[in-house]
């Protein structure tokens, strides 16, 4: 609540040079979610001040990963009017520093957007079963996608750009374009490092890729330079 208040100065000290500002302004520009423990819930809240003098309706609210919900408290704002964005973080899987987005279009296209930051630290209680990367609700981006896929880059691209990043070149997770061992890398690929963040994607292990798909993702990596 304080946080709230601190930001309420802050928008009333900067009113008189509000018409220089984009029509939706979201305030903080990188909200600082704190530290959870895996499996937690993060939780934060943005403000979203009209800025413009005609009234602005919120039409589409997008995050990066699905594992982020938003919810604002109204979606009609008047002029100079403010709401508040409820934003929810599911951290299970994740580990570290994790930066998500948000992406807030209005209905004369214009858009804001901010930087959600949160540190998911080990959870020792956690209890994991169906909690995983391929089960409920994650199922529908990390698992569901990749399904009858048959190209190597089409099948890289629905399961693994997500972590791995654009061609294999790294993101979230290490590079995956200096491999050399074919069975080396197939074997990664099926079973997994034994995290949970890269569990074994093979239909054997609960994963989503046949036995198919995996070879032919491997050669494909195997080719990216
Ligand atoms: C609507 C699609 C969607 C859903 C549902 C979804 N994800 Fe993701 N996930 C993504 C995308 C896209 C990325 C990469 C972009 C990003 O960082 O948000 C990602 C990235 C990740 C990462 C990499 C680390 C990170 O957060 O950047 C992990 C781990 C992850 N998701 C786990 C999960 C888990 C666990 C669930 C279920 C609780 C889930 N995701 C649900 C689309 C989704
Ligand atoms: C949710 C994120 C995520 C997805 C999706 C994912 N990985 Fe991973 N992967 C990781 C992380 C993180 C690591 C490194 C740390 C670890 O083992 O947890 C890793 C490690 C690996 C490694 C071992 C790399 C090394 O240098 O040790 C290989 C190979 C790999 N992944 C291949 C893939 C392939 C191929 C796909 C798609 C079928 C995929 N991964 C999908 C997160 C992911």
């Amino acid at each position: 609540m304080k946080f709230v208040f601190v930001l309420l100065s802050f928008f009333f000290s900067v009113n008189v040079c509000a018409e220089a500002l984009p029509h939706l302004h979201i305030q903080p520009e990188t909200l600082d979610m704190g530290t959870v423990k895996e499996g937690e819930e993060a939780m934060g809240t943005l403000l979203i001040r009209n800025n413009s003098d005609t009234v602005v309706t919120i039409t589409d609210i997008q995050a990066s990963c699905g594992c982020t919900a938003v919810e604002p408290k109204s979606k009609l704002l008047a002029p100079g009017a403010f709401t508040e964005l409820d934003v929810r973080i599911d951290s299970t899987v994740k580990q570290g520093d994790v930066t998500k987005w948000i992406r807030i279009t209005d209905s004369a296209g214009h858009v804001a957007k901010a930087i959600l930051k949160l540190n998911v630290i080990e959870n020792p209680h956690l209890v994991r079963e169906g909690r995983g990367l391929f089960d409920g609700k994650c199922a529908s981006c990390h698992f569901d996608p990749v399904q009858g896929k048959t190209m190597g880059k089409e099948i890289y691209n629905a399961a693994c750009v997500m972590c791995h990043g654009e061609g294999g070149k790294g993101a979230y997770a290490p590079a995956l374009n200096g491999y050399e061992d074919e069975i080396a890398l197939q074997h990664l690929i099926s079973h997994g490092t034994g995290t949970p963040q890269m569990p074994g994607f093979a239909n054997e292990e609960g994963g989503p890729l046949t036995q198919k798909q995996v070879l032919t993702l491997s050669k494909w990596l195997l080719s990216l330079d």
